[in-house]
């Protein structure tokens, strides 16, 4: 006999995180100083600790109690929050696309919100080929199915690969939801030049003959580019998506504030017409009504405040902390090219991938871990945390990964 309904997947969540980092942490309490933990993916700082934004957590506290226990003003978010987040998004663009914003629990409610307002039960997602695992894992969960695009094609992003699987998902259903996870690419670090988001959006015009195009650009770790002041120019190609493409940005409080328990975020609605904007916030709207029902109330309030009146202090502390992101990816990076380590082309963001051949992988991580240093494991490779890596931990690591993969290939015969 089972209570859940017939048709649910009741193989447990494998997650690849939690067990890998819950071994390190053990490790860690015998070896300290011999274990390398790159497997959390949160922004932690030098000395091993999360990092909560004091510009944003101390004007938290102050918060009135009655604002943080009262409902949101709407479903939709408080109108000075959907307002602060168009800002936020927008400010350095010279975006004129129609827009509306819906306030959500975090990036994955704009991600979810999305993908069950666009897609039927049974029709099919396309996500990049080395993915954040959520993605693939709410189309199950809502009777979608999924296929991937290859992400890269060398040191570059795929676009032929990417233009193919919209075609054939267009040809088959006369419609498409594509994620583009950018920029700072979750587990790759990868972001799209200006030149590629062009050519993405001519795809993406051309490819809308066959059906409307909706695109999903999932931004959530944004606010820790490397290029800050550039980097929400390509937000200027999407004024040229013709009317049958729509995008919603999907936008994560839990990173750009460090918040990630408050649960807040929001998906920006952007498309030449009105009138589809309109449409798709309304079907957004009663997602949100009949899921979450609102977003909590301090945490938008917080938002607006961190954003608007204390901007400058915000920005300094959390530059400090993108600093230290660089400072620890470019030790690995420059290492690693030394070492001739195979890595996905990073540029910017809170993690690395390592290119391993697939049939290596469980035996490279596992080697790795006998080595004591815990990582990830994610499609077509392992990914290292830099966002939680300790300067110190990045020096060697690179030679020690290589190391370990070159000594697994040889005990496995590949
Ligand atoms: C690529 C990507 N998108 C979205 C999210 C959503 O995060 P949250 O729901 O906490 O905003 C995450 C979180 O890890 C992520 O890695």
């Amino acid at each position: 006999m089972t209570f859940v309904r017939n048709s649910a997947d009741l193989s447990p969540i494998k997650d690849e995180v939690f067990g890998v980092a819950i071994a390190a942490k053990q490790d860690k309490e015998q070896n300290r100083d011999i274990v390398t933990d790159a497997t959390i993916g949160s922004l932690y700082d030098e000395e091993g600790n999360f990092v909560a934004l004091n510009s944003v957590f101390d004007h938290y506290d102050e918060i009135d109690h009655r604002t943080k226990g009262a409902y949101a003003a709407s479903f939709t978010g408080n109108p000075a929050f959907r307002d602060s987040v168009y800002n936020w998004i927008s400010s350095g663009t010279e975006l004129k696309l129609a827009h509306s914003v819906i306030a959500t629990p975090g990036g994955s409610g704009a991600v979810y919100m999305t993908m069950v307002s666009v897609l039927e039960q049974g029709e099919t997602l396309i996500v990049p080929d080395i993915a954040w695992s959520s993605y693939e894992l709410m189309a199950q969960q809502n009777n979608m199915k999924s296929i991937r695009y290859s992400m890269f094609e060398g040191d570059h992003f795929n676009l032929a690969s990417l233009k193919n699987v919209l075609h054939e998902v267009l040809q088959a259903q006369g419609k498409a939801l594509v994620v583009v996870n950018d920029p700072c690419h979750n587990p790759t670090g990868y972001s799209l030049t200006p030149e590629e988001w062009n050519a993405l959006v001519d795809i993406l015009n051309e490819a809308s003959e066959l059906g409307p195009v909706v695109l999903l650009n999932d931004i959530a770790y944004i606010d820790y580019s490397y290029d800050l002041a550039n980097v929400r120019k390509y937000l200027n190609a999407f004024n040229r998506f013709n009317d049958q493409v729509l995008s919603v940005l999907a936008f994560s409080c839990s990173k750009a504030l460090t918040s990630y328990g408050l649960r807040c975020g929001a998906a920006v609605i952007l498309a030449q017409e009105t009138s589809a904007v309109r449409e798709t916030e309304i079907v957004f709207e009663k997602v949100a009504r009949g899921t979450w029902s609102n977003i909590p109330n301090a945490a938008m309030a917080n938002f607006t405040w961190v954003t608007t009146e204390h901007e400058d202090a915000f920005l300094a502390e959390k530059q400090g902390y993108i600093d230290l992101l660089k400072q620890r990816s470019d030790i690995f990076l420059a290492e690693a090219k030394e070492v001739n380590l195979p890595l996905y082309p990073y540029k910017e963001g809170f993690f690395i991938t390592v290119a391993v051949p697939p049939s290596l992988i469980e035996a490279v991580h596992q080697e790795l871990i006998h080595r004591h240093i815990y990582t990830v494991i994610v499609n077509q490779g392992i990914r290292v945390a830099v966002c939680s890596l300790p300067v110190q931990k990045a020096y060697g690591l690179a030679g020690k990964i290589k190391e370990t993969i070159d000594a697994v290939s040889v005990r496995e015969g590949r």
